[in-house]
């Protein structure tokens, strides 16, 4: 009964060569799948008819602004792959209705169906968050979402810290009890979902590698997003709406579009004082500093150092035998000891530093620093940027977005590691040395995408990842211990305090 689908299916698959498809009849069930999910075909219908099926294809394909052929083509399957919003799309008379609703200025239509809540101050609580995350930093940037729709609406909210609160943020793996329909499916795919008014409840799957810090999946974007749910809002039609279903990367621009603000105020209307406060995007790339006045909780006396429950971007040891740990704007100094310092801002220490590193590395021959970031070298003396920086390296044939930098005493120079790969650097012309990039299996046991690495005082090499680490042995080339670092490393200054 599919076979045409499924040919179709199998033509593209021979088609577009270099993407690893599904066999063809994986990939007509997980798009069936996929369209009942989401709101396009009822489950009773899955198998009813390829005419069916094709107007649900066509109905995604338009909602979805890619070319309308009803047919699962290449296009369309990959859109389907992407990370998005768990909660269904609205049907397409809906949005059209929504649309002719908006262009004719006669918007009452729109949310009439959906449900509201009847107060305008609401309490939430934040039930649990990933052990990466630091609590300062996640109550922060929820405060800062639910501000976001508050501050163009008259809604106003507060955090509760215990006993009852109108909405729940809670971080789940897979099934977690609200339907088989709601289950997390881990990496990618359905990021999050929440509940319309007034069950006040939004969910985040806790298998994404959330971010708050300009890495990774950005949590703010999805909290926000969530949160809109809670509040009433359905899926936009418009591809820059925060209400768009698909993920998007935290941008420049402001979060909310003209349609994600008049679908607040058409519920709750809009703020007293009639005037809308709205910050840039990049005002919420990292939350460790937002808002510095509300640092409660931070860095107190007897907590640990705020890396320790996180991931850091980087690391080295410079030759006065300290190490430097890089997170966000800041970065600590911890000594051989394990004594840490109090969090210092990148700027204040050197000039022009970019606003994060992804990959740090300090010359064992003459103790320059180098930070890398994106496309871009920077290079120190002491504080002092040298001329001429910082560079676009990649134009020497350095890799973009590095995932981390090691000076490796053995060849006197620094090697950058990225995917799958390693590039042996020359340090005076920051070119790539002949018959590099090497594959990373030179380096047996150590996985991809780390996130630091450094050679430790002892002569080992240490690689980080997630909460774990990777001890190298230079000489015998191979990995001699693994574990967690915050729990194994004493040197790390996650141990006593
Ligand atoms: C909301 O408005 C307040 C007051 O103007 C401002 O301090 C705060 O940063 C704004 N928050 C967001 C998320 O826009
Ligand atoms: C740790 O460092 C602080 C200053 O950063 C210093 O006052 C303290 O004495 C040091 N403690 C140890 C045990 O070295
Ligand atoms: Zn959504
Ligand atoms: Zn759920």
């Amino acid at each position: 009964m599919h076979n045409t689908i499924i040919s179709l299916v199998i033509l593209f698959i021979i088609t577009d060569l270099g993407f690893p498809y599904p066999a063809p009849e994986d990939a007509l069930h997980n798009a069936q799948v996929f369209l009942e999910k989401y709101g396009y075909t009822e489950k009773e219908k899955r198998d009813a008819n390829l005419v069916q099926l094709e107007a649900a294809v066509r109905h995604y394909q338009w909602l979805s602004h890619l070319p309308v052929s009803g047919h699962l083509d290449v296009r369309t399957v990959l859109q389907m792959n992407e990370p998005r919003c768990g909660m269904k799309d609205i049907s397409q008379a809906r949005w059209l209705e929504q649309f002719n609703g908006l262009v004719n200025r006669k918007r009452k239509k729109r949310y009439t169906l959906n449900k509201k809540w009847y107060k305008h101050h609401l309490t939430y609580q934040i039930l649990n968050w990933p052990w990466y995350l630091s609590p300062h930093q996640v109550r922060q940037a929820v405060k800062a979402a639910f501000q976001l729709w508050g501050n163009v609406s008259s809604m106003a909210f507060s955090e509760s810290m215990s006993g009852a609160a109108d909405i729940r943020l809670a971080f789940f793996d897979g099934d977690h009890n609200d339907g088989a329909i709601n289950a997390f499916d881990g990496p990618g795919g359905a990021l999050a979902h929440a509940f319309f008014p007034r069950r006040g409840e939004a969910h985040f799957d806790n298998a994404e590698h959330w971010s708050l810090n300009g890495r990774g999946r950005n949590l703010f974007v999805v909290l926000a997003h969530e949160i809109g749910h809670t509040l009433g809002l359905q899926h936009s039609p418009f591809k820059n709406a925060l209400m768009a279903p698909y993920y998007k990367k935290l941008g420049k621009d402001y979060l909310l579009n003209f349609d994600d603000i008049l679908a607040i105020q058409n519920l709750y209307g809009a703020p007293p004082s009639g005037k809308l406060v709205q910050l840039p995007g990049k005002e919420f790339a990292f939350f460790q500093d937002w808002n510095p006045k509300g640092v409660e909780g931070f860095t107190t006396a007897n907590t640990k150092p705020f890396y320790c429950q996180s991931v850091f971007d980087a690391i080295t040891w410079d030759m006065e035998n300290l190490f430097y740990i890089f997170k966000g704007r800041q970065f600590w100094t911890v000594s051989l000891n394990g004594n840490v310092s109090e969090p210092h801002i990148l700027k204040h220490r050197w000039k022009r530093p970019p606003a994060y590193v992804e990959a740090a590395a300090v010359s064992g021959s003459d103790g320059k620093f180098y930070f890398f970031k994106g496309s871009k070298c920077w290079r120190y003396k002491e504080s002092k940027l040298e001329a001429g920086f910082p560079q676009k390296c990649s134009d020497y044939g350095l890799p973009q977005h590095p995932d981390t930098v090691l000076y490796f005493q053995p060849l006197g120079h620094l090697v950058i590691f990225k995917g799958t790969k390693y590039y042996v650097i020359n340090e005076e012309t920051l070119t790539v040395e002949p018959y590099y990039p090497r594959s990373l299996k030179d380096w047996k046991g150590i996985p991809t995408e780390t996130t630091a690495v450094l050679t430790h005082p002892d002569g080992s090499i240490y690689f980080f990842k997630g909460e774990k680490y990777w001890m190298f042995d230079q000489d015998n080339l191979r990995v001699t211990a693994s574990g967690k670092w915050a729990e194994d490393l004493s040197w790390i200054g996650c141990k006593n305090s």
